[in-house]
């Protein structure tokens, strides 16, 4: 008998087609997530859960699944949807797509900043609702690159891919990991730094570290005061690394320059967020891992994770912590 498992979203034809040569698979293809409800249905007796970072997998979903379950394959390098420590207490396996998401992500952190630095989505709106008169010294006027200094918190694979692109770019790079060495920091050609120096220093300030205890709120009330009054907040990680209340006060009171947000606190941000009011706001629907090709080397690395979940091998990417 072919081992079971639960998909919560369409994924790539080819990943899908590698799962269903080993399993019997049953799919969720609504455009919004299954509501937790109907997880916990679908998952009874399957062997292997194949989710997304909208499926909250807790150990009501353990319970509902029952001992079959072996394995949570995740479709994203991030797993803070997932209660770790109750599935391990379970014998359970986790899994994820860390390297394959790097540069995608990386690419579109540079993007933000470039738009938020050269007031791209102003400059858009601005032309759509017919204000384009004349050429003027002034007009949507932004912000150097060259010679600037970007501060990466958290100096993973993603921060360092940020680095690389950024150097590219002129920008003098700090950056904070609690393990990076001296070493480290040379072979990227970063200057290591504290997170205290990086917010009284850097003009722009991207975030790159996971959301764990440690790093909700990461960027508060406090941290806010300390960046520059025209720095540029940039955050592709997880919404809960800021305070967002926070952010719009400082925004709004003009103590810093601007943000751009691919990640937010609650996803998706509600309409009337006032954040959306502001001009020196970009918001986009977490798009950081959004290519085609990349959403198919994640889907693939999942199925791998999955595949090897219920059929009693070690997973190929499996969460340890
Ligand atoms: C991840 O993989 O953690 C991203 O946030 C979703 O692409």
């Amino acid at each position: 008998m072919m081992p079971k498992v639960f998909i919560t979203r369409a994924i790539a034809p080819s990943a899908l087609s590698r799962i269903e040569t080993v399993c019997e698979v049953d799919l969720w293809d609504g455009e919004m997530p299954p509501p937790y409800s109907i997880l916990c249905d679908r998952v009874r007796g399957v062997d292997g859960l194949f989710s997304m970072i909208t499926d909250r997998i807790d150990a009501g979903v353990y319970e509902a699944a029952g001992a079959s379950l072996k394995v949570v394959s995740n479709m994203a390098v991030g797993y803070n949807n997932i209660d770790v420590a109750a599935a391990q207490a379970r014998g359970i396996a986790i899994g994820n797509t860390p390297g394959v998401l790097t540069d995608a992500t990386a690419d579109l952190t540079l993007a933000l900043l470039l738009a938020a630095a050269r007031r791209i989505v102003e400059g858009v709106e601005y032309v759509r609702a017919g204000e384009w008169r004349t050429w003027h010294p002034n007009l949507l006027a932004g912000r150097d690159l060259n010679g600037a200094t970007l501060g990466i918190v958290g100096f993973g694979r993603i921060g360092r891919a940020v680095a690389h692109r950024a150097q590219a770019f002129g920008l003098r790079i700090l950056a904070y990991s609690p393990s990076l060495t001296d070493e480290e920091a040379a072979r990227f050609s970063v200057t290591p730094a504290s997170i205290e120096t990086i917010l009284s220093e850097a003009d722009f300030v991207s975030l790159h570290c996971p959301l764990t205890p440690e790093t909700r709120h990461l960027i508060d009330a406090q941290a806010l005061t300390q960046m520059k009054d025209d720095a540029i907040l940039i955050n592709t990680s997880r919404g809960p690394v800021v305070d967002q209340a926070a952010l719009y006060a400082a925004l709004k009171e003009g103590r810093i320059g601007g943000a751009a947000l691919d990640v937010t606190d609650p996803e998706p941000m509600p309409d009337d967020d006032p954040l959306l009011l502001l001009p020196n706001v970009i918001v986009i629907p977490h798009l950081g891992s959004a290519t085609t090709q990349t959403r198919e080397k994640m889907a693939l690395m999942a199925a791998d994770n999955l595949i090897a979940g219920v059929t009693g091998q070690p997973l190929p990417n499996a969460v340890t912590t």
